[in-house]
């Protein structure tokens, strides 16, 4: 090979080594490679003697050029290097941290947790149904009459196939019932759908909490003293409870439970309306005719069972007036809980 064609070869050999951004140390040794004493370079000179007389001239530019071009590249390269590492060199681990910013727990999802927590201490297992429920499961099992308003279209949201979107959690006790044999102990949260017009206080989606016991000799006495020891828990000591005589077709007889307000302690104020109480859900004695449509024997067994609304005890809990709130996750009002 001739002597000028190595130059130029030793010229984009070095480049290519540049070119992989080798660390400082390697960056030293192509130094010695190339311009040390014993180095490829200076190896060219020695050689000089050898090309042709006329053209020793013309190879001495060639390698010197070659000597400063790669004097200079290491140098910039070195320096590049270096001010990389003072950058790194630059970083004070003692400096505290960037915060992350974590969730926080929606205060749907607290006041579930709460009940969940409440009752499993009071011996109710959780289970839970689907959302799209049978208009069997939704209506007739719960012994709602075929003609019963709630079933309206101003109630109900339908679907094409005639299912509906489940307008409270009951049908899960429904489920249980015929799952499972007495003694039957459970909550069931869960969501559920009205087609209501949407206001502070309404949303066509909310969330309930369902109770069931069924056994033999359960009483209206364990049912009060049940959702008596849950209030207490949740609410604390000073809450009062109240019952009054309703009507739901999948108990008899049934009750709708009031506790005392929160922000009045019962004396009466805006949020109760000046009565002192605030309404938190129905309950009452499984009705006869729901344990015949699950195939329960109602001579053998008793039950009670309760429906409570979650987003109105969280907004009584947590002082929010307005459920649409709730739905909107502004983390604004998030961050809040
Ligand atoms: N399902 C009723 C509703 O959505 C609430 C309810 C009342 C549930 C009484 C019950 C009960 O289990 O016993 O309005």
């Amino acid at each position: 090979m001739s002597l000028f064609k190595k130059v130029d070869e030793l010229r984009s050999e070095f480049k290519q080594a540049l070119a992989s951004n080798p660390a400082l140390s390697d960056l030293e040794r192509l130094k010695q490679k190339y311009l040390g004493r014993k180095g490829v370079i200076n190896d060219l000179f020695k050689q000089i003697k050898d090309v042709e007389a006329d053209r020793r001239g013309e190879f001495g530019g060639l390698i010197n050029q070659l000597k400063t071009d790669v004097q200079d590249l290491i140098d910039a390269q070195v320096r590049e290097s270096h001010s990389e590492e003072q950058a790194s060199d630059s970083l004070d681990v003692t400096l505290p941290g960037v915060e992350y910013t974590r969730g926080t727990l929606h205060p749907i999802e607290s006041t579930l947790r709460d009940f969940k927590r409440i009752f499993h201490r009071l011996g109710f297992a959780v289970a839970e149904g689907p959302e799209i429920e049978t208009q069997w499961r939704n209506f007739d099992a719960l012994n709602f009459p075929p003609e019963h308003p709630a079933r309206d279209m101003q109630d109900t949201f339908f679907l094409e196939n005639g299912s509906v979107l489940r307008t409270h959690t009951s049908p899960v006790q429904i489920r249980l019932m015929l799952e499972e044999k007495p003694p039957i102990r459970s909550i069931m949260p869960g969501r559920v759908y009205r087609n209501e017009a949407i206001d502070a206080g309404h949303y066509c989606l909310f969330h309930q909490v369902e109770g069931l016991y069924v056994d033999e000799n359960v009483t209206m006495g364990e049912l009060k003293a049940t959702l008596e020891l849950f209030c207490r828990e949740y609410f604390g000591e000073a809450v009062k409870l109240r019952f009054r005589p309703s009507f739901f077709p999948f108990t008899e007889p049934s009750s709708e439970m009031d506790v005392s307000c929160f922000l009045c302690g019962g004396k009466g104020c805006r949020v109760c309306k000046q009565t002192g109480w605030l309404e938190i859900g129905g309950c009452g004695m499984v009705d006869p005719n729901v344990f015949k449509a699950v195939d329960i024997d109602p001579e053998a067994y008793t039950g009670y069972a309760f429906g409570m609304g979650i987003e109105r005890i969280a907004m009584m809990k947590y002082g929010i007036t307005d459920i649409r709130l709730l739905f909107e996750n502004d983390v604004r009002f998030l961050k809040q809980f």
